[in-house]
């Protein structure tokens, strides 16, 4: 394993004030993102779309990397440049989805595994020849009235060690993303109690198959009330909430949790990121705490550029407005007013 290669990537990947993009939605998300819009998803407007987001003026001074489906790490641009070029022409590192996605738990009613381990080992240096220099396998955990069950946990933890190993082996950096749903009507004790079963299940495998946790990043969710709890956790409580469940499951050697935004609107991703970067200052939690977005990200360009040419300004810009405010809730730096201020508003 090349150790220095992987953490060269870990460190640009969290440069400081930067996150990543999840713009890796399988054919199956795009097709739902597109149809809330009203456009077609064909290769040739998934291309479009996905280009327009790389190449949007000043993004690159938010964002570090970009996580690609298996489709756009082999595409060209309108002009015939690939993607993925386009993005190391602007200083961003491309990355790439390599799971397989869910499939049922066998005897485990409503819980899922993901799958993609046959054959990763060839898809991975595959994939570093395209350009890839960091991955994601994403795990899927359900919060429910008797579940998540240790099974499920075993084997989500287990395929994302086993990820994990197959990544460093091929000079790639894991992310590690051990998603807990926030849908449901739990409150955040609860949450904070699934994560913290996860994140030692997952850490403990990743030990036991031997990854240098100085080489990868966790991907996780932040602590939450469900999505459907009578009464949601403000901000503020949920800062403290997750920096203290990571700070009782999450190794210091690892050098960078980067969460996904899960379904949380686009300003509760930021304001939460906020909080939570607040408590980590107060607290001396060792890691950068970052961010890789896919829905708080493309929310407001998907929405302003709805399939039409004439759109792509306005949808760029509202995706600079995105990448600059999680930008500034990664540094806890965040306020309200920065909303305002770029709207006009
Ligand atoms: P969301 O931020 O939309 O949750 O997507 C991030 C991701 O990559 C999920 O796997």
């Amino acid at each position: 394993m090349d150790i220095q290669k992987l953490t060269n990537t870990v460190e640009e990947l969290l440069a400081p004030g930067k996150g990543i993009l999840a713009a890796d939605e399988s054919s199956g998300t795009i097709k739902r993102r597109f149809d809330s819009i009203g456009v077609e998803s064909t290769e040739e407007n998934r291309r479009d779309y996905r280009e327009m987001l790389f190449r949007a003026p000043g993004v690159s001074e938010y964002i570090s990397g970009v996580i690609l489906f298996d489709e756009t790490l082999r595409q060209n641009g309108a002009d015939g440049t690939p993607l993925s070029k386009v993005l190391t022409d602007r200083g961003m590192v491309p990355g790439i989805k390599v799971d397989k996605g869910t499939q049922a738990i066998p005897g485990s009613p409503g819980e899922l595994m993901t799958e993609g381990l046959d054959g990763l080992r060839d898809r991975l240096n595959e994939y570093a020849g395209l350009g890839a220099r960091f991955a994601k396998w994403r795990a899927v955990i359900t919060i429910g009235d008797s579940i998540p069950t240790s099974r499920c946990l075993d084997v989500n933890a287990h395929a994302l060690a086993r990820y994990a190993a197959l990544c460093q082996e091929a000079g790639i950096v894991p992310i590690v993303e051990p998603e807990v749903l926030m849908d449901g009507e739990h409150d955040i004790d609860r949450c904070d109690e699934v994560n913290e079963a996860t994140l030692r299940e997952v850490f403990a495998q990743l030990s036991r198959q031997g990854v240098a946790l100085e080489g990868m990043l966790l991907k996780p969710s932040m602590v939450l009330s469900g999505n459907k709890a009578s009464d949601r956790a403000c901000a503020e409580e949920v800062g403290e909430k997750t920096v203290g469940c990571f700070m009782r499951s999450v190794p210091a050697a690892m050098p960078g949790v980067v969460f996904l935004s899960g379904g949380q609107a686009d300003d509760e991703a930021i304001v939460n990121l906020n909080a939570v970067n607040l408590r980590a200052a107060q607290v001396g939690a060792p890691w950068v705490l970052s961010y890789s977005y896919g829905r708080a990200l493309q929310a407001a360009p998907l929405k302003a550029w709805s399939g039409q040419a004439a759109n792509v300004e306005a949808a760029q810009q509202a995706f600079h407005r995105r990448a600059m405010l999680s930008s500034a809730a990664r540094q806890g730096a965040y306020v309200p007013e920065m909303e305002k201020e770029l709207t006009g508003v």
